[in-house]
């Protein structure tokens, strides 16, 4: 049964990071939410405040809505689909080992939702899609009326990103469209300028732009930082110097080992293919693309080229989450750096804050990797420490602490998290990327 309450009654399909972050900010700002998943025991976690994820923020919002009952979860759309005033698909994207985008899950949501509406429904499409999909769908189910929306929810920050976001996009021709969002967003703190109606293929299209070009620089940067390795330039007075170009900006210049995450692969790789099947060849995504492939790569080789000559190759890994505060190892480039260093004999022993079970689960049978419970345990009597996710704890780790717990005091730093200076001044032997050693 619904709440007597004046909010809108919404339904999110699909309970993954966006869709049920995007679920607790509505129910935070005071809708009525059910949240459906076809994943009964995710559904039954959820019901008691258990979450599948780890989010900043996100379980004592799950809790306080499942308490004051604003949220619900369920595996049933059938009990709620006829009184909900809107319907959010937030299911997945994947893409198919081709590259090729797919939307079985979003074809099949919005199947199920028209054959058991027997009124019209509006449908925002909030999964990531192809150009085109909404015309599509809106051919193929002309009782729905769908807005596309596409969102910028950082992992690691989404609860703060969906309760304060900087733009919504309203991706439909109809002016009743962008008051049924001014009236979704009405508690948010957001200004009408901020809500930006605009065609569906240019909404559905927004999102990859908006991914790939943040990608696009963190690869741009990552190949200024390989110059300044061989010229001894610095990328952190790099990064000031262009920075402070307000037509450039400071945002997503940090040179590393480059990125990943279940969003910017996936959608570059969506792109690429959407981009073929039109006859266009994407040059610049191309290269990102192999840029971000190799910089893992020229960071792993540092480590074996200091290592040839050495008998005990046993190195403490500081971080695997693609990138801090989420205990995601999706596409993580700590992945690919763990498989190179174990074909380069090295035992691992790794540490981080938030991903350890997945860790365990995942490399279970590997005889060259342990999984440590503390940053402090993984470099005792380690050969090296190789940071791979800037988590803030290694930033604040008592420096002279790691020097008397490894065995020589070297410092492989993929994220640029420590000051060089210090390192130097501590005796450390320190690599970092893009910074002279
Ligand atoms: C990204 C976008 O930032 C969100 O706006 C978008 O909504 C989301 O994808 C999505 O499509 O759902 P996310 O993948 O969660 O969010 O994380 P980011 O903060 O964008 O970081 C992605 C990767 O880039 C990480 O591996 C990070 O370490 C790396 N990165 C980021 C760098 O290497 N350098 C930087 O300067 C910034």
């Amino acid at each position: 049964m619904w709440l007597n309450v004046t909010s809108m009654k919404m339904i999110i399909l699909g309970a993954g990071n966006i869709g049920l972050v995007t679920a607790l900010c509505f129910a935070e700002k005071g809708h009525e939410v059910y949240c459906v998943d076809n994943n009964q025991s995710k559904v039954n976690n959820l019901n008691l405040g258990v979450s599948s994820i780890y989010e900043p923020g996100l379980e004592p919002l799950l809790k306080k809505h499942l308490s004051e009952k604003r949220i619900h979860f369920t595996t049933e759309l059938s009990e709620f689909i006829e009184q909900s005033d809107v319907v959010v698909v937030a299911v997945g994207t994947p893409n198919s080992p081709s590259g090729e985008i797919d939307l079985q899950h979003v074809n099949a949501a919005v199947s199920q939702i028209a054959s058991l509406s027997t009124k019209p429904k509006t449908v925002i499409l909030r999964s990531t899609v192809p150009p085109g999909t909404n015309q599509s769908l809106s051919l193929k189910f002309p009782k729905i009326n769908f807005i596309s929306s596409p969102e910028f929810l950082r992992e690691g920050s989404a609860v703060h990103d969906g309760l304060h976001p900087e733009r919504l996009i309203v991706g439909s021709n109809k002016t009743e469209h962008l008051k049924l969002f001014q009236e979704m967003y009405q508690n948010f703190e957001i200004t009408p300028s901020q809500i930006i109606q605009m065609d569906p293929a240019s909404a559905e299209l927004s999102k990859y732009a908006a991914n790939i070009f943040l990608a696009t620089r963190i690869s741009l940067i990552n190949e200024f930082s390989r110059i300044c390795e061989k010229t001894g330039a610095n990328i952190q007075q790099i990064k000031k110097a262009i920075g402070m170009d307000s037509r450039i900006g400071s945002e997503f210049l940090n040179a590393g080992i480059g990125y990943g995450g279940s969003c910017f692969p996936k959608d570059i790789d969506a792109l690429i293919s959407f981009a073929a099947s039109l006859s266009e060849k994407l040059n610049i995504v191309q290269a990102t693309k192999e840029t971000n492939k190799s910089q893992v790569c020229i960071f792993a080789e540092k480590i074996k080229v200091r290592f040839k000559d050495s008998a005990s190759k046993n190195l403490a890994l500081w971080g695997a989450s693609f990138k801090p505060e989420t205990d995601d190892l999706r596409e993580a480039p700590s992945l690919k750096l763990i498989s190179f260093l174990c074909s380069a004999g090295f035992n691992l022993n790794i540490y981080d804050p938030k991903a350890t079970t997945a860790l365990s689960e995942l490399f279970k049978n590997n005889s060259q990797i342990k999984i440590s419970t503390t940053a402090q345990l993984a470099v005792t009597k380690a050969d090296a420490l190789v940071i791979v996710t800037e988590w803030s704890e290694f930033g604040s780790f008592d420096m002279t602490q790691l020097k008397s717990s490894l065995k020589n005091s070297i410092v492989f730093d993929g994220r640029n998290q420590l000051d060089p200076q210090k390192m130097k001044q501590l005796g450390f032997e320190y690599y970092s990327v893009g910074r002279p050693s």
